[in-house]
């Protein structure tokens, strides 16, 4: 189960991709359950004998199915917006199993989230502090928080998605956290309960993960000495998945080994784990149609209906996407840009690739795009954005229906 190919023919899970595209349209995001889960299980068998907390980061793909599929296997969810904790409490994600990450809390977000009682604040600057401080007092509450470390490790990975070094407005300075902890020990509407780290996105060697363990914990140390003793141990997300076949990521439980090699010393704490990425980016794939074919001095273009409005990763990132042929050719690959019809030149799936030049109308599958796929989607160009389905099996669920014109003018005004 899961996405290949059965006689030449792309199939997600029982159902063959062309009779899915025919029946509903392209472009499309199909999602695999069976991936999903197993994905989430890998998790689950990987942390399983320490105590932990698996904290989905609902960013990567924060749809309401995806999201309740998760919550029923016992996850919790890492937000970064009151809008992530509607949807997680919505799909059922318990409230003590919520943590809020992110540098821009406003004050109703805040409050929110303290009146559903969630898990911790992963607070990431000082006037944060205050401001959870003075919002709880106001609701005669205290909020429990942690405070995200920015550990100045490397992560080798894209600069745009590299959150843990030195200069980056994520998380506080690893010299000011003692200070900053001592000073939240003092506030009376505070409780302090952990420590966090995030040092980026689509890591793919566990070393930074424990490098970045060994400064938190020094600092846990640091802690205990002033009479600061936390619960929660946050590792944040970040694992990588494999985009292109000389990735090889480590899995879940290679994770844990790194992390637990400095932190198994703790007995009374539990880890908290964020990931977002490796848990959905390989449930997904998008297809499309080939619109038309052209050259263009030397070069070759399929130009295809998916536009960067529906899967900015290769734009914003330079990100690979596999693409692949819905229907296995015996034609020749040549040297193609694959782009999408939107009026921008960085509109493009992937340049230069080895790709068969199929015929008008013959559908592709752009695969991993679970993750940042759909979630960054846009209207940009007044393009609707697409549908999405779940396959379990040989059933089909509509977990997003494909936007109408109307749509693009429902919260306008004129
Ligand atoms: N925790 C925090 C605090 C985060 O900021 C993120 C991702 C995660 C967890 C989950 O990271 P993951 O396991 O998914 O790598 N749009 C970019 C990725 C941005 C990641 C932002 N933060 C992309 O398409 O590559």
């Amino acid at each position: 189960m899961g996405i290949k190919y059965v006689n030449n023919e792309l199939y997600v899970e029982g159902l063959a991709v062309s009779k899915l595209a025919k029946k509903y349209g392209t472009p499309i995001y199909i999602y695999s359950k069976n991936t999903l889960e197993s994905n989430f299980h890998a998790y689950k068998k990987g942390f399983g004998d320490i105590d932990s907390i698996i904290c989905y980061a609902a960013k990567a793909n924060p749809n309401q199915n995806i999201m309740t599929i998760l919550a029923k296997l016992g996850s919790g969810a890492d937000i970064v917006s009151g809008g992530e904790l509607y949807r997680s409490l919505l799909a059922g994600i318990k409230p003590d199993k919520i943590v809020y990450s992110g540098v821009g809390k406003t004050a109703e977000e805040i409050e929110y989230a303290l009146k559903s009682n969630i898990l911790m604040f992963n607070v990431e600057s000082f006037e944060e502090l205050e401001q959870i401080n003075l919002i709880a007092k106001r609701l005669h509450k205290k909020a429990r928080i942690s405070f995200r470390v920015n550990p100045d490790v490397d992560p080798h990975t894209h600069k745009h998605i590299t959150t843990g070094k030195h200069g980056s407005k994520f998380g506080i300075r690893y010299e000011d956290a003692l200070g900053m902890y001592i000073a939240a020990s003092k506030m009376k509407n505070i409780k302090i309960v952990g420590v966090d780290s995030h040092i980026g996105s689509q890591i793919l060697e566990v070393s930074p993960f424990k490098q970045a363990a060994l400064k938190l914990s020094k600092l846990i140390d640091n802690l205990e000495k002033a009479k600061i003793f936390i619960k929660y141990i946050d590792i944040g997300g970040g694992l990588g998945i494999k985009y292109q076949k000389s990735e090889v990521p480590p899995s879940p439980e290679d994770l844990k080994k790194a992390v637990m090699s400095v932190y198994s010393k703790y007995k009374d704490k539990t880890i908290i784990v964020e990931p977002g990425r490796s848990i959905v980016a390989n449930a997904g794939i998008m297809v499309g149609k080939i619109l038309y074919r052209k050259v263009s001095g030397d070069k070759k273009f399929i130009i295809v209906d998916i536009g960067m409005n529906d899967l900015i990763r290769p734009t914003l990132y330079d990100a690979y996407h596999n693409i692949i042929p819905v229907r296995k050719t015996s034609k020749k690959p040549v040297i193609v840009d694959i782009v999408g019809p939107i009026c921008e030149t960085g509109d493009f799936i992937a340049k230069d690739r080895k790709f068969p030049m199929l015929f008008r109308g013959e559908l592709i599958a752009v695969e991993c795009i679970g993750a940042y796929g759909s979630a960054m989607a846009s209207q940009y160009n007044s393009r609707l954005r697409a549908q999405g389905i779940v396959i379990d099996g040989k059933k089909v669920t509509g977990i997003r229906k494909r936007e109408e014109l109307k749509d693009l003018i429902a919260k306008e005004i004129n």
